[in-house]
């Protein structure tokens, strides 16, 4: 019926009152998309506004205490058992920080890579050390974020410590295996997960060690490796990760203790690799690259 009364009118109106009518319709419509697209655009911006006066200000807890550590990630929901016993123990965090952390002036930030996340307790506490010795150190983590102990999502754990110690642009967090993809969990089962039949459902980033040597090959002033505990892997993880190392940069091993007897072997053998043996509490080992000035290390064999 509108589109007959409109080729009507066209008929007996002069053509230019027509022309008008039809200019005066499509300006309507295109004013009121502007002000609908305004309209949105001022409701998203005061979205954005609101939160940034909500926003975390000061750091929730201090990551250099262990227990408040423990007691976020309980408060988190999450088993205090599994958090005491899958993350390195505060005595052997307090050896790294007197062995390692204590050698450094903090004259310049410092470049750390940390390969094992779990839910975050060694990482959150070692940052932690490093920021305080120079607000620009910079830790870049490596762990695949598959169930562990039973817990899922470890990386949204990890994420919500470190940003509630105010960590979060110290951090750079990797969702990924230091080498090839492999079984999870040392593959034990806990809580009625099985990494070995869940294995092809995995998934994650692989070889980032190699990939981190292609852009940033000397970086690192430390290295901390407590993920995969086959001494294959360990041994490849080391290989690799040589490239990465500043001259004079530390390596620290975790589970070299009775409990990984293989892991230990291959931190008594660290001389073979071209690093240096520092020091051990019974838990941890610390090795590292000769400085510059120093003779070179044995050769590989
Ligand atoms: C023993 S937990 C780490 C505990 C942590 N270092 C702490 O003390 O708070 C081992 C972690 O390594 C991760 N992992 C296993 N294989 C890995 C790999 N190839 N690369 C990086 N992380 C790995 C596991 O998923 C697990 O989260």
């Amino acid at each position: 019926m509108k589109a007959i009364l409109k080729t009507l009118l066209k008929a007996v109106l002069p053509h230019g009152l027509v022309a008008l009518h039809l200019r005066r319709q499509a300006l309507l419509v295109r004013v009121n998309e502007e002000s609908a697209r305004a309209q949105y655009h001022s409701a998203r911006q005061q979205k954005i506004a609101a939160t940034e006066t909500c926003g975390p200000s000061d750091p929730l807890l201090n990551a250099d205490n262990y227990e408040e550590i423990v007691g976020f990630l309980r408060d988190r929901g999450l088993p205090e058992n599994h958090i005491r016993e899958g993350s390195v123990p505060p005595e052997s965090l307090e050896f790294i920080r007197e062995h390692v952390v204590k050698q450094w002036d903090g004259t310049r930030p410092l470049r750390a890579l940390h390969i094992g996340n779990f839910v975050g307790v060694s990482l959150a506490s070692l940052t932690a050390a490093l920021v305080r010795l120079h607000p620009e150190s910079l830790m870049v983590s490596v762990d695949p974020n598959l169930p562990h102990r039973g817990i899922h999502q470890p990386q949204s754990h990890v994420l919500a410590l470190l940003s509630a110690s105010g960590l979060q642009s110290n951090s750079l967090v990797l969702a990924g295996y230091s080498g090839k993809k492999s079984v999870s969990n040392d593959a034990t089962v806990f809580d009625g997960y099985d990494p070995a039949a869940e294995f092809s459902k995995e998934t994650a980033a692989e070889n980032v060690l190699e990939n981190l040597a292609r852009i940033c090959p000397g970086t690192f002033d430390l290295v901390f490796l407590d993920g995969n505990h086959d001494a294959a892997y360990l041994l490849g993880e080391l290989q690799t990760l040589r490239p990465l190392l500043r001259p004079g940069g530390y390596v620290v091993l975790d589970d070299v203790d009775a409990a990984w007897a293989e892991i230990r072997a291959v931190f008594e053998r660290i001389g073979d690799l071209g690093l240096e043996s520092v020091a051990a509490d019974g838990r941890v080992g610390i090795a590292r690259l000769k400085p510059l000035d120093q003779k070179p290390g044995p050769l590989l064999p």
